[in-house]
């Protein structure tokens, strides 16, 4: 898409106003533009020449602009062809080139930005900002434009959910730490899957609760056993939607029959992320007393450090009244784009799930080709595989693998009392390319192990 001299020169409106040298100006400007979205990523700008005539200024001027805007990563510029809007981070091949000596880190499930879906919902949340410039700022509740759409993001779930039944929260460790805070006491009992999401492990025992572990198995959960363990408990945490660590996916049949008496955090972080399965239906749709937390981090993007708790009122207000002693609420520009992202429903995109399952796919097929021994059920959603090897080598596995190029969180970390030392977590959140040389060389570094040469790297911190 070309862009022409005359429609850069409206954009830029008055341009010269303000301190500083006449090129640096309009470089500033010009930056505005691209990350506002106005200058579109790939457009092609008007030629120096061209561009200089159109706003009565020297070709030096616009020539000294495009070169700081091109050091800085926001043009691409060719010899005798357009200056092209990119944004910094690299070309494909030169990050290509960059990545193949680097450790390939395992450790972290999360996905890549995805840079031009987030780059609309920040033009749009820029273009809705001055509603906001009235009030203050701090809203601890959030502000009613991503309540709503969070609510009604539930609503196509199938869950009713009126808006105020939402508190924003900067991600969802922030509303599982929030929750901690305001449902359990030291020496509080919690129901959690064994294997769970460490994070939450670290922010029971922190507030000295003690774990009542429940296994999830290759055959997912027992009903029986949840039952009776929390019938003594006083907070239950569960991942029915695409558990983290296993991918496994709570049925409908078991949902259906569990009647805890205990308040009860169900995690949704991962729930538009189903792979194999239709999307679950909400566990609070059995459980209408259930506090749901969820995010954006994992279907979009953590970055953007976005989530909320679903829960009564009565319990929001709570959370809302404990809140300022950590913080004072979530910026608004992030939370007005989260709002445009879930109002398109771009939690949930065809093409990121297609992607997500060919890089399963390819890393179970390497794990087959270079790891044999590895035993692995194929996860139905999320973005994580359990691995399990026959032997007790996670943690020495994991020490060893950075010698190898590639860091993996252990087994351990997803359970409490040394459980869980034959397996390994590991994400497909990489290219496929990538996953099969992670698998590579965490092959070396097995082998390495068996050979007696293991390494002392301390754990690497994942989410
Ligand atoms: C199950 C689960 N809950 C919560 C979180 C934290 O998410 P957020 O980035 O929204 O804080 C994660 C991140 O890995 C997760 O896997």
């Amino acid at each position: 898409m070309k862009i022409s001299s005359h429609a850069v020169a409206r954009m830029l409106g008055t341009w010269r106003e303000g301190p500083g040298p006449a090129h640096q100006r309009l470089s500033d400007k010009l930056r505005l533009l691209i990350l506002d979205g106005r200058l579109p990523l790939g457009a092609a700008l008007p030629s120096e020449r061209d561009l200089a005539t159109g706003l009565g200024t020297s070709r030096t001027t616009v020539g000294a602009s495009f070169r700081t805007l091109a050091e800085h990563g926001y043009l691409a510029t060719r010899a005798r062809t357009r200056a092209t809007v990119r944004l910094p981070g690299g070309t494909g091949s030169e990050r290509q080139a960059g990545r193949e000596a680097e450790t390939i880190d395992l450790s972290f499930a999360a996905p890549a930005a995805p840079v031009e879906i987030l780059h609309a919902a920040f033009a749009t949340a820029l273009e809705q900002l001055p509603r906001h410039f009235e009030r203050h700022g701090y809203d601890r509740y959030g502000t009613a434009e991503l309540r709503e759409a969070i609510a009604h993001w539930y609503q196509r779930r199938g869950l009713p959910t009126p808006a105020d039944h939402i508190l924003v929260t900067n991600g969802a460790q922030h509303a599982l730490a929030l929750l901690t805070r305001v449902l359990l006491s030291p020496r509080g009992r919690v129901l959690i899957d064994h294997p769970t999401y460490p994070h939450a492990i670290t922010a029971f025992t922190q507030a000295r609760a003690r774990l009542l572990p429940v296994a999830v198995t290759s055959s997912g959960w027992d009903t029986d056993q949840l039952q009776e363990a929390a019938k003594t408990a006083d907070l239950a945490y569960l991942i029915p939607d695409f558990h983290n660590p296993t991918g496994m996916c709570m049925p409908t049949s078991v949902r259906r029959r569990l009647r805890f008496a205990c308040p009860t955090v169900v995690d949704e972080t991962m729930a538009d992320l189903a792979l194999d399965v239709p999307s679950p239906e909400p566990l609070a749709l059995h459980m209408p007393a259930a506090i749901s937390i969820g995010s954006v981090s994992k279907s979009v993007w953590g970055g953007l450090r976005i989530g909320w708790i679903r829960a009564l009122p009565s319990l929001l207000e709570r959370v809302e009244q404990a809140r300022p002693t950590t913080d004072l609420g979530t910026p608004v520009v992030e939370q007005l784009a989260a709002a445009a992202l879930l109002n398109e429903h771009q939690t949930r995109r065809p093409e990121a799930l297609r992607q997500l399952r060919a890089q399963r796919d390819a890393l179970q097929h390497a794990l087959g080709e270079h790891l044999p021994e590895v035993d692995a059920l194929q996860p139905v959603g999320g973005m994580t595989l359990w691995a399990t090897f026959p032997a007790p080598i996670s943690s020495r596995l994991a020490a060893a693998a950075p010698d190898h190029g590639v860091t993996i969180a252990a087994g351990p970390r997803f359970g409490i009392g040394g459980a869980f030392e034959r397996n390994i977590r590991l994400p497909y959140t990489l290219p496929a390319s990538r996953l099969r040389q992670a698998v590579r060389r965490l092959a070396r570094a097995r082998q390495a192990l068996a050979q007696g040469t293991g390494g002392t790297h301390t754990p690497a911190p994942l989410a």
